[in-house]
């Protein structure tokens, strides 16, 4: 499982480049997956919504833009992707970390989590703290790196752990980071093995959407 003090240096130093990292590396992809992800939200037409690992907002961002009546609350541990954040009009975050939400019991009607679950130390802890904090009813969404399935996922590896750090080490400086990202992905539970992980926390009616051929995966279930 991630040392959250090692994650927590990791996205500290790599902060002022993350945002065009992702789309350099993802290919723009990236912001497709939010792009679906804020179409499921908007069908729960949520009044409150809380944007756990938040990093730089941008999921909590294209939210409030769609959904301009919700109060969109992005909560991170880490100050500096959290300041980058409120840079681009955040308006609502919260220094915290995710394992233990400093939020009341039943607050929210969707708390959203992308590309954060894998970074967390301890994942089923980490999805029944979020259930504490949704209302009977609501709705999670989980965003985050699964692998592709069939031949695709050969060539995909070697992108991920040797194209992708070189790329990364040249853009941020952060080889480490990177490196990183591919072993938390390789250790992530995905597919049946995630919904089966959100049933273990309580949660109802777990859906999964594979996007780009696996590459990701969006996460649903109900409080
Ligand atoms: C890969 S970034 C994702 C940022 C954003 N959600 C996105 O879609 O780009 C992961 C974020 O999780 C945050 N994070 C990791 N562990 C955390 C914890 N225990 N509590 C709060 N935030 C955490 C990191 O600081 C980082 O900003």
């Amino acid at each position: 499982m991630p040392d959250p003090r090692f994650v927590h240096d990791t996205f500290s130093a790599i902060a002022t480049r993350y945002v065009a990292a992702n789309h350099l590396l993802s290919l723009g992809a990236d912001i497709l997956w939010r792009a679906r992800a804020v179409q499921i939200v908007a069908d729960w037409r949520p009044a409150e919504l809380l944007d756990v690992a938040t990093g730089t907002g941008d999921l909590a961002l294209d939210i409030s833009r769609e959904l301009p009546e919700t109060r969109v609350i992005g909560l991170d541990f880490c100050a500096p992707m959290l300041a980058i954040a409120r840079k681009r009009g955040l308006t609502h975050t919260l220094q915290a970390d995710a394992m233990h939400l400093p939020l009341s019991d039943a607050s929210f009607d969707v708390l959203t989590i992308a590309f954060g679950l894998r970074n967390l130390p301890d994942y089923t802890a980490a999805l029944r703290e979020f259930r504490r904090v949704l209302r009977p009813g609501g709705h999670l969404l989980v965003l985050d790196f699964s692998l592709p399935c069939g031949i695709a996922r050969a060539p995909y590896r070697l992108y991920l752990h040797h194209v992708m750090p070189c790329l990364a080490a040249w853009f941020t400086g952060s080889r480490l980071a990177y490196s990183y990202l591919g072993q938390s992905i390789e250790q992530f539970p995905r597919g049946d093995d995630m919904l089966n992980l959100l049933r273990l926390a309580g949660f109802a009616c777990p859906t999964h959407l594979p996007l780009c051929g696996g590459i990701a995966s969006i996460y649903t279930a109900e409080c």
